[in-house]
């Protein structure tokens, strides 16, 4: 990719819980490297949420959550556009313009939408049982986030692909009607940094599988999790091979080279017990997590931090998004 600083980054966070140690350096790491580099524009996407959320404690809270993870991982509200979905209702105004060029066969293909189904019907329920029309135009949504913002790039993981070549198609159908350049089309940013980190089960780290590490628990809880991890029942005198071991798929995520070197010669030399082993991880990962833990806390405790950054992000955003629907409704006639 060329390096102009001009290209605009934008991704929207989902907030359905806190984050875990895969969220961060799968998601939130590389989003905020690409952020050092390019003009980013994050937001909460906490309409998004809605169609899932319906408790206003639990919204609220997921949504301090991760303005403070994010914010204690390095966004730095100055220099990143960051702001709550819902403070911006011109998103709302272009989804339902958007929706007007949406071919309704679009959505009945997107994934989402597709797995619902599918649970539904191998449970012999109705297709669109508990499906609301949240979810079903979901990328509607995402669609209107991503073009009012003209972004270039949009750091996601694989399974966000689907969504942002439908806003590619959407905006298409925009343009072409109107023989104008209206909307940039976005591509997705799948970095190479980003890394499938392994979960406590061996398994890909995810809320799915229930075999997350949390990003911002104390420290005795992390070494409680650490020391869960699943490993096989070899004896502390056995060499252990670190290439097939949870515990150093983690540990290299953390560690130097030369770190990493002497642990897997600590694995092959036998005479290191599992419980060694992860004690040596766990040290690792709370040396890297007790800063950023430090600042979570910090932010959770000062509320009122987080909605100054999202409340000045806000007034910004909103800017942006009135100047573009403003030009979007003069083309279009309305
Ligand atoms: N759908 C994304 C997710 O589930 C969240 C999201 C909403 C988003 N709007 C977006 C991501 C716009 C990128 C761009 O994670």
């Amino acid at each position: 990719m060329e390096k102009t600083e001009s290209k605009i980054f934008l991704t929207g966070i989902k907030p359905t819980g806190s984050p875990h140690i895969g969220n961060w350096l799968g998601a939130i790491r590389p989003a905020l490297e690409a952020a050092a580099s390019f003009e980013a524009r994050y937001f909460i996407a906490d309409y998004h949420a809605l169609n899932s959320v319906k408790d206003p404690a639990a919204l609220r809270r997921n949504t301090y959550e991760v303005a403070a993870a994010w914010m204690a991982c390095g966004l730095d509200p100055q220099k990143t556009l960051f702001y709550r979905q819902s403070d911006i209702p011109q998103v709302f105004e272009l989804a339902t313009l958007l929706s007007a060029f949406t071919p309704k066969g679009l959505m009945n293909r997107a994934h989402a939408y597709k797995a619902a189904v599918a649970v539904n019907l191998g449970k012999g329920e109705d297709p669109d049982s508990g499906v609301n029309m949240g979810l079903y135009t979901y990328p509607v949504l995402m669609a209107a986030d991503i073009l009012l913002f003209d972004a270039d790039f949009v750091p996601v993981g694989k399974d966000q692909v689907q969504h942002i070549e439908i806003a590619v198609d959407i905006a298409e159908a925009v343009n072409r009607n109107y023989g104008k350049e209206i909307f940039r089309l976005p591509q997705p940013f799948v970095g190479e940094t980003t890394q499938t980190v392994t979960g406590l089960d061996g398994r890909k780290m995810s809320k799915s599988y229930n075999n997350t590490i949390p990003l911002f628990v104390g420290e005795a809880q992390l070494k409680k999790t650490v020391m869960r991890i699943v490993t096989n029942s070899q004896s502390v005198d056995e060499p252990k091979d670190p290439d097939s071991c949870s515990v150093f798929a983690l540990y290299k995520l953390f560690a130097s080279p030369e770190e990493q070197d002497d642990l897997a010669q600590r694995y092959r030399a036998g005479g290191m017990g599992w419980g060694d082993a992860k004690k040596t991880l766990f040290e690792k990962m709370n040396e890297a997590l007790t800063p950023i833990r430090n600042r979570y806390e910090e932010l959770m405790k000062n509320p009122s931090v987080i909605d100054r950054a999202l409340n000045e992000g806000a007034q910004r955003a909103r800017k942006i998004a009135s100047e573009k629907m403003e030009k979007v409704r003069r083309v279009v006639g309305l």
